[in-house]
């Protein structure tokens, strides 16, 4: 019969961790294919008796790291040789938007440093068209959501929404004390990342453009 999204996910996961190598040293992505991921190399790494060092790209994935006893390292200290993460949308031409989980900034630079990394989704995630279901999250300053809003009025986008923490009256705050601010805009083209990351205050964009990725779908 039909398989469920979950058991889509875990055999994606399933697949990755078949990736992990002795002394591997792994960006360690976030979100829920991300964390079905890193138990199931938690799970490799425990039965085989390998050493892997693990980077983390949030605080979530870092604690569960810990939790499933793999060791973490920073990019201070060591540099990925491959990585993981997961996407709210993928196109054709592998160009990604992520930071639903808000944490697009520690993600792009694993990914940056990483010489490769895996993606992992189910195929609600393609799309036709990138920003055909998601807005495109900027990480901004707080000081700076003004000026923001102000600089991409020469832009060509629609909707602007600072976003909001549901669990409390105010906005979302990242690991590092920015603010979101979700954009939806009528065309990505491929310069875009780079026209958006020019505006002061932007901290990084959601736009993942031009990265060395492999895409894995069930
Ligand atoms: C985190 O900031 C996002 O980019 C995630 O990678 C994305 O939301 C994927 O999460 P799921 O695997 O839970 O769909």
């Amino acid at each position: 019969g039909e398989i469920s999204n979950r058991e889509r996910k875990e055999k994606v996961a399933q697949q990755v961790s078949r990736f992990v190598k002795d002394g591997d040293v792994i960006g360690i992505g976030s979100g829920s294919t991300s964390f079905l991921a890193l138990e199931k190399i938690a799970e490799r790494v425990a039965e085989e008796k390998l050493e892997i060092l693990a980077i983390p790209t949030s605080k979530e994935a870092e604690m569960n790291c810990s939790y499933y006893g793999l060791t973490t390292t920073s990019l201070l200290n060591h540099q990925p040789d491959w990585g993981f993460d997961g996407a709210d949308e993928v196109d054709g031409e592998h160009r990604l938007i992520k930071g639903r989980g808000g944490a697009l900034f520690a993600e792009k630079l694993v990914m940056a440093s990483a010489a490769k990394t895996y993606i992992l989704v189910d195929g609600s995630k393609h799309v036709e068209r990138l920003g055909e279901k998601f807005a495109v999250p900027l990480e901004v300053d707080p000081r700076a959501v003004h000026l923001v809003e102000t600089s991409l009025q020469t832009f060509e986008c629609d909707h602007i929404q600072l976003r909001m923490a549901a669990a409390k009256d105010g906005p979302v705050l990242t690991e590092a004390g920015n603010m979101l601010m979700d954009v939806r805009f009528a065309h990505i083209h491929d310069t875009l990342e780079k026209e958006l990351s020019a505006i002061p205050g932007v901290i990084e964009t959601g736009l993942f453009i031009g990265y060395s990725v492999e895409i894995l779908t069930v």
